[in-house]
């Protein structure tokens, strides 16, 4: 873990207000004294983040995400915990002192983005040379000027097994580290070798103009078309967006989201700037939540055959989901944006996309054209298939909307349609619960406080550290009567000695200060302790209670062990040492 000095997190501490750092993410409504959110973490419709302005914490009470002002930025930014003190000191004017900095994993990422800078500015070169020429010709016979390369940085990996690798190893760097790029593979006889051969080359930046990864596309019909970076300290496929770093500066309040790198860049050259597009996967709602962070208006214009339009159809409900209404355009005489503008020139395309109406009318003007509705049968699946897209909507105004239009096309009595879409609305949040519950009861911690199975002796011990932590005073009292072998749960344990040495060597008992001992999930369970119930064991009377009860059932467990044969202890050991307890 990082080392950044006590005094300097305190120093930031005071300059981040978490209400403010929070509030510039998400819409913050004011509940009593406290805070309430859309959790950005997970995809909800009402508020279940709290922000606390007096412990400057925060805690999610749907999928159990808690910490402090860092966790945050560490969440939301996906950055580790050096360069989230980094984000939050650049963000007040704030500088770290240059040995604070040592931490191993943030430099071990600066390497990769130093290679991947090397590695983009070779395939780059590339171009230039005669072996490169393929890769040249290759963006100029799909209508890419020279500028658009240039910007966009495009490049070509030649077809060798150790070009780059002998390049990147001439400028100091080590095969191992090339590995954890993912710029070289590693055979079974323990060599490397180079990953890209023989493809043009996408580089793609985030929205710090970082070089993070490498998308690249073979030069003919072979496969896979797409190669794309894995996943490494410096890259995460399923959260960045292709074109952001140009999208964001363009200062545009419309996205345009395509499918593909060259969808993205031909756009681009056509004087499309707002153009985003997914790395080399599915749409993930991260990055659909990233997208929202920015505007609130997109397009989703995806290639015109039957997989666009099943994109299409996953993507607008994703949107949806985090409370944005998008809007959808099918191309027609095209399959895809880059052959569109190509065909019928980017005036035409412009016009279509100012056009372009909600996804969800979209969809049901695509679902009236299957249906022939003099069919009573047929008639009635199209009530049904209508009724299930209008129960997707979150606004129930715009519902309505679509309920009226429909009654009054096809003349039936207004209470069976609402009936029928109220119907799917509950259904449909029940399916939602169930995959919420699902996400929670992956993670044990948030398990057990979710459904409240919380024993009492957890309780107990909780409400011991709670009461420390808000009472430092009363250390020599608690301390001389508890043995913190009486705590069941190894993570109280842990918080509850960390509490003690730090009023021991007359340390602040700060939140904030936690995070460089406790991990990220941590944090969240110890933000929950320190804000929940705040007004129960505040006597000394409740406190002994608690000791009591510790007391009593550590003494009855370890009778038990004495009691126990062998074997039984062998049983016991292992279950331990796996967590099932
Ligand atoms: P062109 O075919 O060159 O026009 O590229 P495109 O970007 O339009 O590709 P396509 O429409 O086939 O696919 C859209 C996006 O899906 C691409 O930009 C890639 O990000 C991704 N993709 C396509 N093929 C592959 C593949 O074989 N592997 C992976 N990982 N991703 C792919
Ligand atoms: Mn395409």
């Amino acid at each position: 873990m990082a080392k950044i000095g006590e005094n300097f997190i305190y120093e930031l501490k005071n300059l981040c207000d978490i209400v403010s750092i929070i509030a510039s993410y998400v819409e913050l409504k004011s509940v009593g004294k406290s805070r309430k959110c859309l959790c950005p973490f997970h995809s909800e419709k009402t508020a279940s983040m709290v922000v606390y302005e007096d412990t400057q914490s925060f805690y999610c009470f749907g999928c159990g995400v808690g910490g402090d002002v860092i966790t945050f930025i560490e969440k939301i930014e996906n950055l580790n915990y050096v360069d989230s003190v980094k984000f939050l000191a650049h963000r007040v004017g704030l500088s770290i002192p240059d040995d604070d900095l040592d931490d191993q994993i943030s430099k071990k990422r600066q390497r990769i983005l130093a290679m991947n800078r090397l590695a983009a500015r070779f395939f780059y070169n590339n171009l230039k040379s005669r072996a490169g020429r393929i890769g040249l010709e290759y963006f100029q016979n799909r209508g890419l000027f020279l500028e658009t390369i240039t910007k966009f940085g495009l490049g070509y990996a030649d077809d060798s097994w150790d070009s780059l690798k002998n390049y990147l190893h001439a400028n100091g760097f080590f095969f191992e580290e090339m590995y954890d790029a993912d710029l070289v593979i590693k055979s079974t006889k323990g060599t490397y070798y180079d990953k890209f051969r023989n493809r043009v080359m996408f580089p793609i930046i985030d929205a710090k103009s970082d070089v993070v990864g490498f998308g690249g596309r073979v030069l003919d019909e072979s496969k896979p078309k797409y190669l794309n970076t894995s996943d490494t300290l410096a890259f995460k496929k399923s959260l960045g967006l292709y074109g952001l770093n140009f999208a964001k500066n363009a200062g545009l309040e419309r996205f345009i989201l395509c499918e593909g790198y060259m969808d993205v860049i031909s756009m681009y050259q056509n004087g499309f700037r707002g153009c985003v597009a997914a790395l080399g996967t599915a749409l993930t709602q991260a990055q659909v939540r990233l997208i929202s962070r920015h505007v609130d208006d997109i397009v989703i214009l995806f290639d015109s055959d039957e997989a666009g339009a099943l994109a299409m159809d996953r993507a607008y409900k994703m949107f949806l989901e985090v409370g944005i209404s998008p809007r959808a355009l099918r191309l027609k005489g095209a399959k895809d944006p880059d052959e569109y503008v190509k065909k019928y020139g980017s005036a035409r395309l412009k016009l279509a996309i100012d056009q372009s109406i909600s996804a969800i009318k979209v969809k049901i003007e695509n679902i009236a054209s299957k249906y022939n509705l003099n069919d009573p049968e047929q008639k009635k699946r199209y009530i049904n298939e209508y009724c299930h897209v209008v129960s997707d909507i979150l606004d129930p105004l715009e519902r309505e909307v679509y309920v009226g239009q429909l009654c009054q096309s096809l003349k039936v009595a207004r209470e069976i349609i609402n009936n029928h879409v109220n119907y799917l609305l509950q259904k449909k949040r029940k399916i939602c619960q169930k995959r919420l519950d699902k996400e929670i009861s992956r993670n044990i911690y948030t398990k057990r406080m979710h459904k409240n199975v919380c024993s009492k002796y957890e309780k107990a011990e909780r409400g011991i550290i709670r009461f420390l932590y808000n009472n430092p005073d009363y250390f020599d009292y608690i301390s001389s009567k508890i043995d913190d072998s009486w705590f069941s749960s190894k993570l109280n344990k842990k918080i509850y000695n960390i509490i003690c040495d730090r009023i021991k060597s007359n340390f602040a008992l700060d939140f904030l200060l936690f995070h460089e001992i406790l991990t990220t999930d941590e944090m969240g369970v110890f933000s929950k302790i320190v804000n929940e119930g705040k007004d129960f064991a505040n006597t000394t009377q409740e406190i002994d209670d608690y000791m009591r009860l510790i007391r009593e059932k550590y003494e009855k467990e370890a009778e038990n062990i004495s009691a126990m044969t062998l074997e039984q202890i062998e049983v016991r050991r292992k279950k331990y040492a796996s967590g099932k307890r």
